[in-house]
């Protein structure tokens, strides 16, 4: 069986072979790396391949899914949790089996949004480059002591809830909005609608996924809504947040801080170096001017442990897919979608 792999870096190489030459039980897999992300420009590149695996930001619009099924291609193995880039109907009605990695490490992404809140919070990333310059003042570099603080959880699921554990470690209040709350969260706070959760929380942090009715759940009037100087925080997905309006909410100082991991257009930039370039979104840069903003290139999730998780679960989701077995990761099956929330994902850029 020829699995070809889309938007493949070094490090994808390293575990998924490594995991593949360590997994006895997983015989007759040929892995194909291509550095290319999937699009309809390199989509004729899975033309011999039975199996297809992709990253965050693959584009699986229905032209590309109808462009691989042509090609022969019948399962679709994403090596990540979010599915907001794969048009699943399309995959459904084609028969096209497609599954995801549904957790891996939350706390790799939990324990990165606590270190973007006390990063922003605490300026270590000023202080890192003035000692480099032996400047040694104190200036610019007060910070708020976290613990007592209000934090608001939006998405209680695997990772907000890692996320939850580690702030009421920190001696934080917890306030929580998730449309299907979970007893797992009682021990850490309360579950608050938005409009009440908003105005009290000195910190937000968003753990729900991208889905029609969650994009730019963070806009104009939720953050006016926001407590004056509270920080938010975005691990999750790009299209949550309407930039434009955090920008504004960022020049009247009403917004106290803001620290991405993921971006609305990083399918254009990010995983790869454009230090040469001439970047092209004038909000992106725009952010970078801040001095209360932080932003990094969707890496909540890299961490040694996820990684290994990720490449056995991706393996294990081809192997039962070949074998012809349930596989509990799948998000399609035959003529009925096994997404349960209430609204499918939209795909981002
Ligand atoms: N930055 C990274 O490297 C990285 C890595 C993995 C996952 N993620 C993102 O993190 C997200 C969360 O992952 P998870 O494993 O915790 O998923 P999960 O499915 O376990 O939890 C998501 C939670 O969000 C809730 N939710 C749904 N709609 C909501 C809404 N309108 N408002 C508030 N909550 C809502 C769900 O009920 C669920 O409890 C993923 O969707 C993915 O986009 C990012």
């Amino acid at each position: 069986m020829k699995l070809v792999i889309f938007s493949a870096k070094p490090y994808d190489k390293l575990y998924l072979g490594g995991v593949l030459k360590s997994r006895s039980d997983i015989t007759s897999v040929e892995l194909v790396f291509h550095e290319f992300s999937l699009s309809q420009d390199t989509v004729s590149l899975a033309h011999d391949a039975d199996a297809i695996c992709v990253f965050v930001n693959d584009t699986l619009d229905t032209p590309v899914i109808e462009a691989l099924h042509s090609a022969g291609v019948r399962a679709i193995l994403l090596r990540c949790a979010g599915f907001n880039n794969v048009d699943l109907k399309t995959a459904e009605k084609l028969g096209i089996f497609v599954a995801n990695v549904p957790s891996y490490s939350p706390e790799a992404v939990a324990e990165f949004a606590v270190a973007l809140i006390q990063t922003l919070n605490r300026k270590t990333h000023h202080a890192f480059n003035r000692v480099r310059e032996r400047n040694f003042s104190l200036d610019g570099l007060l910070g708020r002591t976290l613990h007592g603080k209000t934090i608001g959880v939006i998405g209680t699921g695997k990772i907000g809830l890692a996320f939850a554990r580690i702030m009421k470690g920190f001696g934080c209040r917890l306030l929580a909005f998730d449309p299907y709350p979970t007893d797992a969260f009682k021990p850490y706070g309360e579950y608050a609608d938005l409009d009440t959760l908003l105005p009290q929380c000195d910190f937000v942090s968003l753990h729900c996924p991208l889905m029609e009715s969650t994009r730019h759940i963070i806009n104009e009037k939720s953050l006016a809504k926001m407590k004056q100087g509270a920080m938010l925080v975005n691990t999750s997905r790009g299209g949550l947040i309407d930039t434009k309006t955090v920008i504004a909410a960022l020049k009247s100082r009403h917004l106290g801080g803001l620290a991405l991991d993921v971006y609305d257009g990083e399918g254009a930039l990010f995983y790869n170096d454009h230090s040469g370039d001439i970047i092209q979104d004038d909000e992106l840069m725009r952010l970078t001017t801040f001095p209360n903003v932080l932003i990094c290139g969707h890496q909540a999730f890299f961490t040694e442990e996820a990684l290994t998780e990720i490449a056995n679960c991706t393996l294990q989701n081809l192997e039962d897919f070949r074998r012809k077995v349930p596989c509990k990761n799948s998000l399609v099956r035959e003529g009925h979608l096994l997404v349960k929330r209430e609204s499918l994902p939209v795909r981002t850029v």
